[in-house]
């Protein structure tokens, strides 16, 4: 590893509409590194699509496969250089904080104002809990205080594009170290 690479795993989180998932991408390409969405992980290991999930089990059933599936996708980034990209609401889930420490990479909040998210999220129909616009304001504001518990914060919002957001988190997590 050269001496500025970033802590691996490089972990994405955000309100969703927040740009975690192409962000990544963006990053795990430019880094050569593996990218892993938690979103699709949870997909594929269900055998269904997140909605489908919310729709037919409920929401505590989706955390506990969410939980699971993080767990699952951290062991997996011991063996390879990851950027790992969370859903919404992975990191407001208290008991997800502590293993994605342990695992001893780099939180990045990607933060964008709530009014960039709901013209983001507006027409997306695989969003279950994107309701209305004022459960979804009212859950931003809940979440804030976890985001912000992240190592670091990375403005993307103001239609910057992802590659102007990943130079931004690069510039960030380069030469970063957790605190002794
Ligand atoms: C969720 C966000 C979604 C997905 C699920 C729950 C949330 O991920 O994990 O619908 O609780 O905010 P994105 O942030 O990628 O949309």
């Amino acid at each position: 590893m050269t001496e500025n690479a970033p802590p691996s795993p490089l972990v994405l989180l955000g309100f969703m509409g927040s740009g975690k998932s192409t962000v990544g991408r963006e990053l795990a390409r430019r880094l050569g590194w593996h990218f892993c969405d938690l979103d699709e992980r949870i997909e594929k290991a269900a055998g269904a699509t997140i909605a489908a999930i919310f729709a037919q089990r409920g929401e505590a059933a989706f955390r506990e496969l969410e939980h699971h599936e993080l767990l699952s996708a951290l062991g997996a980034a011991r063996q390879r250089r990851t950027v790992l990209a969370l859903g919404g609401g992975t990191f407001a889930q208290e008991r997800n904080h502590e293993p994605i420490r342990a695992a001893g990479g780099v939180t990045v909040f990607l933060e964008v104002p709530v009014e960039d998210l709901l013209l983001r999220c507006a027409g997306m129909a695989n969003r279950p809990l994107f309701r209305d616009e004022a459960s979804f304001r009212a859950l931003h504001d809940y979440r804030l205080g976890f985001y912000r518990q992240a190592a670091l914060t990375v403005a993307a919002g103001g239609g910057a594009p992802p590659g102007v957001v990943s130079e931004r988190v690069l510039e960030q997590v380069r030469g970063w170290r957790p605190a002794p």
